[in-house]
């Protein structure tokens, strides 16, 4: 069934499931928690120790936000960043441009909203299983596949951990998974979810990562960076 779009709190957009009974962000801000969580804990920790190349990888492309904001920020930075999105569920194509994070994250007036538009509706409308060139700065690709199934074919620097929460989708948040991711992280690398329950941080732990909480963004009190030393 289609989920329906949602204004949060921050006034940016997400879908709600009504089969799930879930959001795909936080109420209190799309942006906001995707800021927090995946670009400020995640990204530009990454970003700190300088590499010239960062390999990202999202569980959970969703409605792009994430690499919307990774975009954004890969202007700033010296580097290059590679970008690789898992999906098993792609969203409608007519759903995903109706989302008004062009609009809200453009910074130079129409025209600057006009080319984060076209890159946006870029992610959403590119091939899948290809390396599409967004800017000189970042290389997209999106895999249709589940966690479950698909092997990973390189490792990486950062992993945006975005599943729906463990109530709803257990399946997502098990020690098997994320031996899995932890195989994929390179040394020294980090995986961040907005998640901070318990029993995560012990599985994360039992795994392998070293697991620093964090603070949450509004409306949650904590999260979960979990590093491989
Ligand atoms: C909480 S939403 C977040 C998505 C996205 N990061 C965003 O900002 O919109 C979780 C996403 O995981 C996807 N998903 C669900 N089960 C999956 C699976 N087994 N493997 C890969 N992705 C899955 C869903 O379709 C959904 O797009």
């Amino acid at each position: 069934m289609r989920p329906t779009l949602i204004k949060t709190e921050d006034g940016s957009h997400s879908l709600y499931v009504k089969e799930l009974n879930e959001h795909y962000h936080s109420t209190h801000g799309a942006i906001q928690e995707s800021k927090h969580v995946f670009i400020n804990a995640g990204l530009k920790h990454v970003m700190f120790q300088n590499p010239s190349i960062i390999s990202i990888l999202e569980i959970g492309l969703g409605t792009g936000l994430n690499a919307l904001l990774t975009f954004i920020e890969s202007k700033q930075f010296s580097g290059n960043i590679n970008y690789t999105a898992l999906e098993a569920f792609p969203l409608a194509v007519d759903l995903a441009t109706e989302l008004n994070y062009p609009e809200l994250l453009c910074d130079t007036g129409l025209n600057g909203m006009a080319s984060l538009t076209s890159i946006f509706k870029g992610l959403h409308t590119c091939e899948w299983e290809k390396e599409i060139t967004i800017s000189e700065k970042l290389i997209f690709s999106k895999l249709k596949n589940t966690l479950q199934k698909v092997e990973f074919k390189n490792t990486y620097d950062l992993i945006y951990f975005d599943a729906f929460g463990p109530p709803v989708q257990p399946e997502m948040w098990t020690e098997e998974l994320f031996a899995k991711l932890f195989a994929a992280t390179k040394p020294n690398g980090c995986l961040v979810t907005y998640c901070a329950k318990g029993e995560v941080k012990r599985t994360l732990k039992k795994v392998g990562f070293i697991v620093e909480t964090l603070e949450g963004p509004p409306g949650k009190r904590e999260m979960i960076r979990g590093i491989k030393k």
